[in-house]
């Protein structure tokens, strides 16, 4: 028989004592209290959204009044009636419009993308994999958020990071690099918030 999966580390630990389906919460928590980025009534599409932590956690900040639509290759298991799920690819632009109409969402006023690529251990490859799904996540925000709507999205840091971030300040002049402090202390993730 398989041994039940036991979390080894405090952020993991206290995501299972608090009901969240995964430690990267804590992530999204931290970077709402500092950049206050959720509020009540918000339309919220969060990309790379399995197993559903960040949609966990966002469906409480939004209240009843909001709408969270998480998108992910993976299914993720139903949460609360504020928030809608649908498994696709991201890059694929039809699925993501279908998803989108089936809520009645035609604009979000925020993108959320915890989205990783699959790792394969080496570390630039694993960045180099980053920066371009990053760069998906970036078009896909373009499309889908209201004028004046807000991205935070992960990326891999390393050599390809500076001018990842300058592109990106072509569209938001003031985006921010930030590391959460539940990135395990080794990780390459830094977040991008751009406002
Ligand atoms: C770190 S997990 C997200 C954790 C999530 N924020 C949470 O709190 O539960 C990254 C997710 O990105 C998803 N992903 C990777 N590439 C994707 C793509 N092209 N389209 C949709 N989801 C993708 C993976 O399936 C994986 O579930």
């Amino acid at each position: 028989m398989p041994k039940p999966y036991v979390p080894n580390d405090k952020w993991s630990q206290r995501a299972a004592e608090e009901g969240y389906r995964a430690r990267s919460v804590y992530k999204l928590q931290e970077l709402d209290e500092k950049y206050h980025l959720l509020r009540f009534g918000m339309k919220v599409l969060d990309i790379g959204a399995a197993p559903g932590s960040w949609l966990q956690y966002t469906s409480k900040r939004i209240g009843p009044a909001g709408l969270a639509l998480g998108l992910d290759l993976k299914e993720i298991k139903g949460i609360a009636p504020n928030v809608k799920r649908a498994v696709c690819d991201i890059t694929d632009e039809t699925a993501v419009e279908k998803a989108m109409a089936a809520v009645g969402m035609a604009e979000a006023d925020i993108v959320l993308s915890d989205i990783a690529p699959n790792t394969s251990g080496i570390r630039d490859v694993d960045q180099w994999r980053s920066i371009e799904l990053s760069r998906k996540v970036v078009l896909f925000a373009k499309r889908h958020l209201r004028p004046g709507g807000k991205l935070v999205m992960k990326v891999f840091r390393g050599k390809n990071f500076d001018e990842f971030l300058k592109e990106v300040r072509q569209d938001w002049p003031n985006a921010k690099p930030y590391t959460v402090a539940a990135s395990r202390d080794r990780s390459m993730e830094v977040y991008i918030v751009c406002k």
